[in-house]
């Protein structure tokens, strides 16, 4: 049975989530109001993926013997002053997440909880991606300097991302 110092950490963890997806369909919506709906599909599928991740937090707990609790979910920003800024502001707040990941990871060993630890060491990984995958596109961005015929290329690139729940890919 998990404690309860780790159980609160991971429910603290899981309304994050919730929020890190939160901010990610607010930024779909300004993707959106843009007419990028490639751009939007990427922030969408990314609010699918962080869904998934608190998901799967539910799930340990449960298995664990924990129980699910659910904090307040901020508002999110309507707007952003551009693309690249949307970008910028999400992977400040990865940073973030992966932060409290490592914060997860650091009292698990001082626990001794090793199921916890084994458990969000998937997240360590996922947050090397997560970060990652921000930064090339704020990297793209950079080069295209946000032109219209750059835009409409990314667009139509950023349009094939789909949500694949990573329990399909092993995970
Ligand atoms: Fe669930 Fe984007 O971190």
């Amino acid at each position: 049975m998990i404690n309860k110092k780790m159980e609160k950490m991971i429910n603290d963890q899981m309304s994050f989530e919730i929020y890190s997806g939160y901010i990610y369909l607010a930024m779909g919506a300004y993707m959106d109001s843009l007419d990028l709906p490639g751009f939007a599909n990427w922030m969408k599928v990314q609010w699918q993926e962080e869904f998934f991740h608190a998901q799967k937090m539910y799930a340990y707990l449960v298995e664990r013997g924990g129980r699910p609790t659910f904090g307040a979910i901020p508002e999110p920003p309507k707007t952003w002053k551009s693309v690249k800024a949307a970008f910028e502001h999400a992977l400040e707040h990865e940073r973030i997440v992966t932060g409290r990941i490592n914060d997860i990871m650091t009292a698990a060993i001082k626990e001794n909880d090793h199921a916890t630890r084994s458990f969000i060491n998937w997240y360590v990984d996922e947050q090397v991606e997560e970060e990652s995958n921000v930064e090339t596109i704020i990297k793209r961005l950079n080069m295209i300097k946000e032109s219209g015929e750059g835009m409409f290329m990314m667009d139509k690139e950023l349009a094939a991302r789909v949500f694949v729940p990573p329990v399909a890919q092993g995970a």
